[in-house]
């Protein structure tokens, strides 16, 4: 479990990473690589982006086993449906998910929050646990801060 300690220190670090002047994909691997090597729980984290004028996502920056899932029509899977919704979305058990696409079958809960620059959705930070019911209300508020601050960055 996030700890509020760990919480803090990361929401710290990870605001300063999108701050620093390097590419927007190479910022998005540091925020990837940081959380998935200091919260046990984040098995594979990584972002989608909306696909150039397409109702689709494209997978971008990730850390984690390697996915088929590199294209991803809105609507479709947890992923799909947070593009087309606009609202963070937390599955505590993927098994009782009907929409869900599997990336890997150890996953067990999932937590996507979207990217959100002026009302229109642009990408969304996607991150798995191996763990049943793994993300509290900390992970969710620490995921929410990157995917806020990230916005201000994008086009
Ligand atoms: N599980 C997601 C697909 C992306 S992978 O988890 C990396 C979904 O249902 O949309």
């Amino acid at each position: 479990m996030l700890n509020e300690h760990l919480h803090q220190i990361l929401q710290a670090k990870c605001i300063g990473i999108i701050g620093k002047d390097l590419s927007l994909k190479i910022r998005m691997k540091e925020i990837c690589s940081l959380l998935h090597k200091e919260v046990g729980h984040y098995d594979w984290i990584g972002f989608y982006l909306k696909n150039g004028e397409k109702d689709e996502l494209i997978l971008g920056p990730f850390v984690g086993k390697e996915t088929e899932h590199k294209l991803i029509p809105y609507g479709s899977g947890v992923c799909g449906r947070a593009a087309v919704e606009e609202r963070t979305i937390l599955i505590e058990d993927v098994s009782k998910e009907e929409n869900y696409l599997a990336c890997n079958l150890s996953t067990k809960s999932e937590l996507v929050v979207p990217i959100i620059k002026n009302g229109v959705f642009i990408a969304q930070l996607d991150v798995d646990s191996n763990e049943l019911s793994a993300f509290t209300i900390r992970d969710k508020i620490l995921i929410q801060a990157i995917c806020r601050r990230f916005a201000e960055e994008m086009d």
